[in-house]
C-alpha cells in the first residue's frame, strides 16, 4: 500500500553536508520525494512539534538542537513508506546505531542519542500529522508553518 512519511534531515545533518548521501539513499530505495523544503524552527514551532517529549529531562536540549540551524523536510512516498525509512535510518541511538546497524543513515552521520541527524515518523498517524505541520498543501486542516 502507498504511504507517506515525513522525514527531517536535522541541523547537524545540513551542517555536515550529509544532505546529498541521504537523499541518494532515498531515491536508490525506491522512495518518490514528493514535497521538500528548508525550514529553521524557532522555540514555539520545536515544542509543538515535539509536544509528545515535553514532559521528558531531554526536551529543553532538544528544542536547542532543533533551532540550532536549518533543517530539511521533506514527504516522501513509498509502499510501507513508515517501516520501510525507519529501517534505513536505525536505532535512536547514533552510538548504538553503529553497532548494530553499521549500514543505516544513524550510523554514518549521528553523533549520540539526541544528535541523529535525522527524523522518521513512527506510525502512519504519526506521518500524516508530522506532514502537515511543514506541508499545508497536503493537509486536510492547517499548517503551523507559513510560507
Ligand atoms: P527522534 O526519535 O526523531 O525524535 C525525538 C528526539 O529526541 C530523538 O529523535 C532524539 O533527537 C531526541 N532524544 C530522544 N531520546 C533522547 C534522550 N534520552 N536524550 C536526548 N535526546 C533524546
Amino acid at each position: 500500500r502507498q504511504e507517506r512519511t515525513l522525514v527531517l534531515i536535522k541541523p547537524d545533518g545540513v551542517k555536515g553536508n550529509y544532505t546529498d548521501r541521504i537523499k541518494n539513499t532515498i531515491l536508490e530505495s525506491g522512495f518518490l520525494i514528493l514535497r521538500e523544503r528548508t525550514q529553521q524552527l524557532n522555540d514555539e514551532t520545536a515544542a509543538k512539534f515535539y509536544a509528545e517529549h515535553s514532559s521528558k529531562g531531554f526536551f529543553s536540549s532538544l528544542v536547542k538542537y532543533m533551532t540550532s540551524g536549518p533543517l530539511i523536510a521533506m514527504v516522501l512516498e513509498k509502499d510501507d513508506a513508515v517501516a520501510a525509512w525507519r529501517g534505513l535510518i536505525g536505532p535512536t541511538d547514533a552510538h548504538v546505531a553503529k553497532v548494530t546497524h553499521p549500514n543505516s543513515i544513524r550510523a554514518m552521520c549521528g553523533l549520540n542519542m539526541e544528535e541523529n541527524c535525522v527524523h522518521g515518523s513512527d506510525s502512519p498517524q504519526s506521518a500524516e500529522r508530522e506532514i502537515s505541520f511543514f506541508f499545508e498543501d497536503l493537509s486536510a486542516g492547517e499548517s503551523l508553518i507559513r510560507r
